[in-house]
C-alpha cells in the first residue's frame, strides 16, 4: 500500500508541472482576461470610480499581459545590441534580430525580396522612408483624401504630393487612383490600409496593379490594418505585391514604442534616410563614411529593444488569437452600436452605415443639434473613453462633414469647441456587446445633458453653432 502511495505522488509529481505548461490557447473570449488595467477602477470624475469603457483604440491600445511579462522576462538577459560583447549582448542581439522573422512572416514578406528595418512608429517608419525614397523636390507622389496626416504631410513636404480624391461615401475611388497615375509620372503611391475616421479597409492589392502597371511604386500605412485584419505584402499575382509597408507596435497591444518598416531590400539599399549616427556605417574616416547595407543603414542610434520584444509577442498573441475571429467579432460590435445610434435622434454616421463588412472597428459619428466636444466630455464624465476631433486625417474630416477648404481658416484661432469634428469609437479585440450597450446609454444621456443645457459655462453659447 505505501509502496503504491508513493508511486502515486510520483506520477502526480510528474505530471504536474506537464499541465501548468499546457496553457490554455488565447482566444477572441478569453482574451479580455489578459488586457492590463481594462477592468480597474479609474476616477472618471469627482465622486465616480469605475472601470473605463476603452472605445479608443484606434488612437492606442492597452498592453496584454503575456507582452508585458515577455518584456520583463527578456529584460534579465538584456545587453546591448549588435555592439558588446558578453552572453547577454548575445542573447538580445538575437532576439532582436530574430524578431524580423517574426515581422517578415506576419506580414507575408519573402526574407528573400524584403528586409525589416525598425522604427519608433508609423510617423517615423513614414518619414524614415520619405527621406529616403523621395530624391528630388520634383518627385511626384500619389496620395489619396483619405489619409492620415503622417502618410500625407511627409511626402508633402518633401516634393510634389498630388490627390485623388474619395468617392462620395468616403472610401477609396480606385477610378481616380487610376486617372492621377495616366495624367501623371507619379513615382509613390502613399495609400492607407484602413482608415483611422471611417475603418474602411484599402484593397491595397489593386492599388499595388495599378502603380506597377504605370511605373510607380506602392506605400501602404498600415497603422490601422495591423490589429484587425490578415495582412500580406503578397497579392494573388507579382504586380499585386506591396512595396513597402509601415506600423506601429503600441496599437497593437504593445505599448513599449516601436514598429517596423517592411521593404523591398534591393530599393532600401539603393537609398538611405536622412538619419544619421551610429550602427548605419561601416568606417567613418575624418572625410569619408562607407555605410552599411539594410536594416542597418536605417537603424542610426541604439535601438529599443523592449519594443522589439512587445512586437515579437504581441505578433504572436494575434496570430493565435486569429484574423478571422477578430474581424467577425469586430463587425458584430459596429453593427450593434451603429444600430443603437440609428435610433437616436439628429444623429449623423458617417460612412456607409449598411454594408459595413469593408470596415475595421472605427465608427464615426456625430449630431445635428448637440456639439462633439461637449457630448464627448459627458460620456468621459461617465466613464466612456472616445476620441473627439479630426483625428489628424482633417482633408478627410472636412470632406465627410461637408466642410470646403475655404472655411478652415476661420478656425485657426479658434477654441477646441469650435473647431469641427467628429466622436470616434474605436474598437479593441476585448471589447465586448455589453460595453457597447451601456456605451448607449452613455450617449443618450450625454446628448440629453447637452440639449438640456446642464452644467452649462457661458463658454459653451460658443460652442452650440457647430459641430
Ligand atoms: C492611419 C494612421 N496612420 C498613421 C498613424 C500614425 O501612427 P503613430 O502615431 O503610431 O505614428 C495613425 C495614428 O493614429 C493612423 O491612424
Amino acid at each position: 500500500m505505501k509502496k503504491m502511495l508513493s508511486l502515486l505522488l510520483a506520477l502526480v509529481c510528474l505530471c504536474l508541472p506537464l499541465m501548468a505548461a499546457a496553457e490554455e490557447p488565447i482566444t477572441i473570449d478569453n482574451i479580455r482576461s489578459l488586457v492590463v488595467g481594462v477592468d480597474d477602477p479609474v476616477e472618471v470624475k469627482p465622486g465616480l470610480t469605475r472601470p473605463i469603457i476603452n472605445f479608443d483604440n484606434a488612437a492606442t491600445t492597452p498592453a496584454l499581459r503575456p507582452v508585458v511579462d515577455e518584456v520583463n522576462a527578456k529584460l534579465l538577459t538584456y545587453g546591448s545590441i549588435g555592439r558588446g560583447f558578453s552572453a547577454k549582448s548575445n542573447i538580445s542581439t538575437e532576439i532582436y534580430e530574430k524578431t524580423r522573422d517574426k515581422v517578415l512572416h506576419f506580414t507575408g514578406a519573402s526574407p528573400d525580396k524584403y528586409t525589416v528595418f525598425y522604427v519608433n512608429n508609423t510617423t517615423d517608419g513614414l518619414n524614415k522612408l520619405a527621406s529616403a525614397l523621395i530624391t528630388s523636390k520634383e518627385d511626384t507622389v500619389l496620395c489619396t483624401r483619405m489619409e492620415h496626416h503622417a502618410n500625407d504631410l511627409s511626402w508633402r513636404e518633401r516634393c510634389n504630393v498630388i490627390y485623388a480624391e474619395i468617392a462620395r461615401d468616403g472610401r477609396i475611388d480606385y477610378d481616380e487612383i487610376e486617372k492621377k497615375l495616366k495624367e501623371n509620372k507619379v513615382k509613390l503611391v502613399a495609400v492607407t490600409a484602413a482608415s483611422n475616421v471611417t475603418g474602411y479597409v484599402t484593397d491595397v492589392h489593386r492599388v499595388a496593379k495599378l502603380a506597377h502597371r504605370y511605373g510607380a511604386q506602392i506605400v501602404v500605412d498600415g497603422a490601422q490594418i495591423v490589429a484587425h485584419r490578415a495582412f500580406s505584402m503578397k497579392g494573388a499575382t507579382p504586380e499585386e505585391d506591396i512595396d513597402f509597408f509601415v506600423f506601429s507596435a503600441h496599437k497593437m497591444y504593445s505599448p513599449f514604442g516601436g514598429g517596423a518598416v517592411v521593404g523591398l531590400t534591393e530599393e532600401l539599399d539603393k537609398h538611405m534616410p536622412a538619419f544619421y549616427g551610429g550602427g548605419m556605417i561601416k568606417i567613418v574616416a575624418d572625410n569619408w563614411v562607407t555605410w552599411a547595407s539594410a536594416p542597418k543603414l536605417y537603424e542610426a542610434g541604439s535601438p529599443n529593444y523592449p519594443g522589439v520584444v512587445g512586437l515579437g509577442k504581441a505578433i504572436e498573441i494575434l496570430e493565435q488569437v486569429g484574423f478571422d475571429a477578430i474581424s467577425a467579432h469586430e463587425q458584430a460590435l459596429i453593427r450593434r452600436l451603429m444600430d443603437g445610434l440609428k435610433k437616436m435622434d439628429n444623429i449623423v454616421i458617417y460612412g456607409d452605415s449598411e454594408n459595413i463588412s469593408d470596415r475595421v472597428g472605427v465608427v464615426t459619428f456625430n449630431f445635428n443639434d448637440a456639439n462633439s466636444l461637449l457630448v464627448a466630455q459627458r460620456i468621459a464624465n461617465q466613464g466612456g473613453a472616445t476620441r473627439r476631433g479630426a483625428f489628424c486625417a482633417h482633408p478627410y474630416v472636412w470632406r465627410l462633414m461637408n466642410i470646403p477648404d475655404d472655411q478652415l481658416e476661420w478656425y485657426v484661432e479658434c477654441t477646441d469647441g469650435k473647431t469641427p469634428g467628429m466622436i470616434r469609437v474605436s474598437f479593441g479585440i476585448y471589447n465586448t456587446e455589453a460595453e457597447v450597450d451601456e456605451f448607449l446609454g452613455m450617449v443618450a444621456e450625454a446628448v440629453r445633458s447637452v440639449r438640456a443645457k446642464e452644467d452649462w459655462d457661458d463658454l459653451y453659447e460658443d460652442f452650440s453653432e457647430s459641430y
